[in-house]
């Protein structure tokens, strides 16, 4: 089955070449986060940032270094695309919501770009460094009210994504019957 092929073949790449990806490969990404569950069907609570601004990528980058005190660090690891999923803010009991719907729409468009053959990773060390920091909160258009969740970087990778043996081993189960 193609989608178990694409699924066995993500994995977090973490060294991009500088090659831009396709608009092409962009609008397909872009259709599987907008095909993603979202709680209750708010989709109007989510926030896609697509950001493709070396400048403002090296910004994200100083950022995180600044706030981990950690000079000569890449967490976005110079990936040409980085979006960035924000998420109507919620307190209490559902406030975890906003991240599970980033969660999800991340995990869909991270499986699509196996499926196009493109490198992705999962970046959510960047956002403790985001969500501090207003202008540049404001700077990538996250809305008033929403806070960043979580991001992907995109892009060729320098290795090739092979398919993973696919095994029900690697997680913790229980099974109840
Ligand atoms: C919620 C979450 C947050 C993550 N944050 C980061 C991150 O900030 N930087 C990073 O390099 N990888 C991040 N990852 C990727 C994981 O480290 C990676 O998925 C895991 O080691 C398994 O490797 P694989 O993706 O190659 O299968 C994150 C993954 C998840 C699910």
């Amino acid at each position: 089955m193609e989608t178990m092929k694409a699924i066995a073949k993500r994995k977090s790449s973490r060294v991009f070449k500088a090659q831009q990806i396709t608009e092409t490969e962009l609008t397909t990404i872009l259709q599987a986060a907008n095909a993603a569950p979202v709680g209750m069907g708010q989709f109007e609570s989510v926030k896609l940032t697509v950001i493709q601004n070396k400048a403002l990528l090296e910004k994200i980058d100083e950022a995180v270094a600044a706030l981990f005190a950690k000079t000569g660090t890449h967490p976005t690891y110079g990936a040409p695309t980085v979006i960035l999923v924000s998420g109507a803010e919620l307190k209490g009991p559902m406030s975890g919501v906003p991240y599970c719907n980033a969660a999800v729409i991340i995990e869909n468009m991270a499986v699509a770009a196996a499926d196009l053959g493109l490198g992705s990773c999962y970046l959510m060390g960047i956002i403790a460094a985001i969500s501090i920091d207003m202008a540049l909160c404001a700077e990538l258009k996250v809305p008033q009210g929403f806070v960043p969740c979580s991001a992907i970087a995109l892009g060729y990778a320098t290795e090739e994504l092979t398919e993973k043996e696919l095994t029900t081993g690697k997680l913790a189960m229980e099974r109840i019957n």
